[in-house]
């Protein structure tokens, strides 16, 4: 059966590596995005069906635009991905509330009027899949980001929420959190001295960070019929960012045995 996916914020990073790798497996593209220049370049390149819309996904009017439009054009939409994430960084004690407002209605909002603008035309046809995109701040806390880790703990709650709500209706809703993925988000923070590379690479496991078709994999997985019972869950890809709980590392062979 033919799919379309609907991908926001994917003139760029993630979202358009998702777009690429949707597009290679055969699946028709609408690549949302407020960046519609960009959109418009990235859409060019794509193999298959793919059509460049405008959405800005804290404005409701150019959801059900874009989405009216993805139909027209490439016919029903079987699969969204929630991708469109901005981060804003500040001292809780002074946070301007209109930033705290900015992150929230891009990162929590903007995903939930996506979920009901599309997931209401899933549930009438009986069969879609919805991915949204957390974080490895959805699981951890870091200064300064507090916006951004709380909307990205929200969207797994959202997740978990939606997909027990819409599971026997034919329509899985899970997420997908991201570790430290080269893409301007990263390379920018670095740039300006907010993360320390070295610092960082100490703490993933893989000594490396992610690549952005590394995420699209996970993402083409669960909106695949491959993952046709997994619905409510939150898929870490973070080269094991997460699960690493050691101290700062040191040269020792930490694996060497304590035995006498
Ligand atoms: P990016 O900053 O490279 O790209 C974000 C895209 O979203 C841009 O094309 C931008 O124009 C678009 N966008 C921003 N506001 C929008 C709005 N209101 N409506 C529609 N589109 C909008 O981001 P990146 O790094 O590719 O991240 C994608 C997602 O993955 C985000 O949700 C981010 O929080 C999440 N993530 C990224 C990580 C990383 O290491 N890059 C790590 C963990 C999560």
């Amino acid at each position: 059966m033919s799919r379309v996916a609907l991908i926001t914020g994917a003139a760029q990073g993630i979202g358009a590596a998702t777009a690429k790798r949707l597009a290679a497996d055969g699946v028709a593209v609408a690549v949302a995005d407020v960046d519609t220049e960009q959109a418009e370049a990235l859409t060019a390149t794509l193999p298959g069906p793919a059509l460049a819309v405008h959405v800005d996904v804290t404005d409701r009017t150019t959801i059900e635009a874009g989405v009216q439009e993805t139909e027209r054009t490439l016919g029903p939409i079987t699969d969204l991905v929630n991708n469109a994430g901005i981060q804003r960084i500040g001292a809780s004690e002074s946070l301007d509330p209109a930033r705290w407002a900015e992150v929230v209605a891009v990162n929590l909002t903007g995903v939930f009027e996506c979920c009901q603008v599309v997931g209401s035309r899933m549930l009438a046809a009986g069969r879609g899949a919805i991915v949204n995109l957390a974080s490895s701040n959805s699981e951890r806390g870091m200064p300064g980001r507090t916006p951004y880790c709380a909307t990205k703990t929200g969207v797994v709650g959202l997740t978990r929420a939606l997909a027990t709500e819409w599971a026997a209706r034919g329509v899985r809703v899970n997420a997908v959190e991201p570790g430290y993925i080269g893409t301007p988000m990263v390379a920018n923070a670095i740039q300006m001295g907010l993360i320390d590379e070295d610092g960082l690479l100490d703490r993933i496991p893989a000594r490396r960070v992610g690549a952005p078709a590394e995420i699209a994999a996970a993402i083409a997985f669960l909106l695949s019929r491959d993952a046709s019972y997994v619905t409510g869950t939150t898929l870490a890809v973070d080269g094991g960012f997460l699960a690493y709980g050691a101290p700062a590392p040191t040269s020792a062979d930490q694996t060497r045995t304590l035995d006498p």
